[in-house]
C-alpha cells in the first residue's frame, strides 16, 4: 500500500520569550502537532535561553535574517517597530508571516483574520503577511460576528475593562509591584493616596492601576481618542467587512492580570429576540453562553482566564430599542486575544501546505 509523505511545515515563533510567546508555546504543545521543526526567536538578549515546547527544551535564536532560512510560516509576537522592520524581510524569503502587532492590521494588502468570522480572507495575502487583530477587538468579535451573520450589525457601543497583561510583561510586573506597595494599607480614602504609595512604579500606565480604574489604553490620537479605541473601531470594521460601521468605544484598564471584559450595546438591521440571540450564542463556534443571573451566573475574568472561548452573559434586549442587544463579554487576551488566534491562522495556512 502506498504511504503518503506529506512534508510538515517549519514554523518560527518570533517573540517566543514574551507574554504572548509564552502562551503560544503552551498552545503549540496542546494542539495537534502539525509542525516539523519549531524555531524559537527573540532579541539578542535572550539568545541561548531554552524554552519548553512540545515537551522538549528548544534554544532561542537572536532575530537575524538567517533564522528564516527554510521556514514556511512565522508567527511574530514582537513590538510594532520590530514587526514593521522584520516581517517584510521574512516575507521576502518566502515565509508566510502571521503578525500579532499593529504594524500591518489596516494595510489593505494584509488580511486581518479571525478564523471563526472571516477565514477565507487568510488565503489572499499579497504581501505574504496575515495580521492578527488587537486583543480588545478579538475578545468580543467572535460573539459579535455570530450575531451579525443572523441579524446584520448596524452600530456598536463598547466599553472595555482591560487586563494589565495587555501591556505585556511590563504591565503584569507593574500591577504585582503596585499590589505589594498598597497591601495591608487603608489607601483609597483620600485624593492621591494611592499615587503617593505607588510613587514611580507606574510602569506602562499613566496612573496607578492597583486599587484603581484607568480610562486609558495606548497612545493619544486625534480629538482625545486613544490608539486602543481607534483599533477597536477600525479593526471591527475590517474584520466584519462593514467599512462604515458606527463604533463608539471607551477603553479602560482595570487591576486584572489576564482577560479583557467588555460591555457591548449592539444595534442590528432587524428586530432581535433574546431567545434567538441566546440560541446563536449557545451554538456559535468559539463562544460560551454563561448567562443565568438568577443563579449568579455571568462571566468574569476569573472564569475565563486560561480558556479559549469568548464568554458571553447578561444578554438583554435594549430597553428602548427592539433592534438592540446588551451583552457582557470576557475573553482571555493572551489566548483568543493573541496567541490562540495566531495559532489558528497559522494552522489554516499549514493546511495549504498539506493540500
Ligand atoms: N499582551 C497582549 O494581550 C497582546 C495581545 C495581542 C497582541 N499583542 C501584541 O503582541 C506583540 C507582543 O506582545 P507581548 O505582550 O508578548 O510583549 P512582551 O511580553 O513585551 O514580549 C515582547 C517580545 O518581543 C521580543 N522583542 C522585543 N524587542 C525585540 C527585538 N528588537 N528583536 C527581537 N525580538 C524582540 C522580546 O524578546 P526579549 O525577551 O528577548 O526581549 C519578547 O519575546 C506586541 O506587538 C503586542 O502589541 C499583545
Amino acid at each position: 500500500m502506498a504511504t503518503s509523505s506529506v512534508r510538515r511545515p517549519t514554523l518560527a515563533v518570533v517573540g517566543a520569550t514574551g507574554s504572548v510567546g509564552a502562551v503560544l508555546l503552551q498552545i503549540l504543545s496542546q494542539h495537534a502537532d502539525i509542525w516539523g521543526e519549531i524555531r524559537l526567536v527573540a532579541s539578542a538578549r535572550s539568545a541561548g535561553r531554552k524554552l519548553a515546547v512540545r515537551g522538549e527544551e528548544v534554544e532561542v535564536h537572536a532575530l537575524e535574517e538567517s533564522v528564516f532560512d527554510g521556514v514556511d510560516v512565522a508567527m511574530f509576537d514582537v513590538p510594532d517597530e520590530v514587526s514593521a522592520q522584520w516581517a517584510p524581510i521574512a516575507a521576502s524569503k518566502g515565509v508566510v508571516v502571521v503578525d500579532n502587532s499593529a504594524a500591518f492590521r489596516l494595510d489593505e494588502d494584509v488580511p486581518l483574520v479571525v478564523p471563526e468570522v472571516n477565514p477565507h480572507a487568510a488565503r489572499v495575502r499579497p504581501r505574504g503577511i496575515v495580521a492578527n487583530p488587537n486583543c480588545t477587538t478579538l475578545s468580543m468579535i467572535v460573539a459579535i460576528g455570530a450575531l451579525h451573520a443572523e441579524f446584520g450589525l448596524r452600530e456598536l457601543v463598547v466599553s472595555s475593562y482591560q487586563a494589565v497583561s495587555g501591556a505585556g510583561r511590563a504591565g503584569v510586573e507593574t500591577l504585582r509591584e503596585q499590589l505589594a506597595l498598597v497591601a495591608g494599607t487603608e489607601l483609597g480614602t483620600s485624593p492621591g493616596d494611592v499615587r503617593r504609595a505607588v510613587g514611580d512604579a507606574t510602569g506602562p500606565f499613566p496612573e496607578p492601576v492597583a486599587l484603581n480604574v484607568v480610562p486609558w489604553a495606548g497612545s493619544l490620537r486625534e480629538d482625545g481618542w486613544s490608539s486602543e479605541e481607534m483599533k477597536v473601531r477600525d479593526e471591527s470594521r475590517k474584520i466584519l467587512g462593514l467599512p462604515e460601521l458606527p463604533v463608539a468605544v471607551t477603553c479602560v484598564r482595570v487591576p486584572v492580570v489576564t482577560t479583557h471584559s467588555l460591555t457591548v450595546h449592539a444595534r442590528f438591521q432587524s428586530e432581535v429576540t433574546v431567545g434567538r440571540a441566546r440560541e446563536i450564542l449557545a451554538t456559535a463556534p468559539g463562544v460560551v453562553l454563561f448567562d443565568n443571573p438568577a443563579a449568579g451566573e455571568f462571566p468574569t475574568p476569573a472564569d475565563a482566564v486560561g480558556t479559549d472561548p469568548t464568554w458571553v452573559g447578561r444578554v438583554r434586549r435594549s430597553l428602548d430599542d427592539p433592534s438592540g442587544l446588551e451583552l457582557f463579554v470576557c475573553g482571555d487576551n493572551l489566548r483568543k486575544g493573541a496567541a490562540l488566534n495566531t495559532a489558528q491562522i497559522a494552522e489554516l495556512i499549514a493546511a495549504e501546505f498539506a493540500a
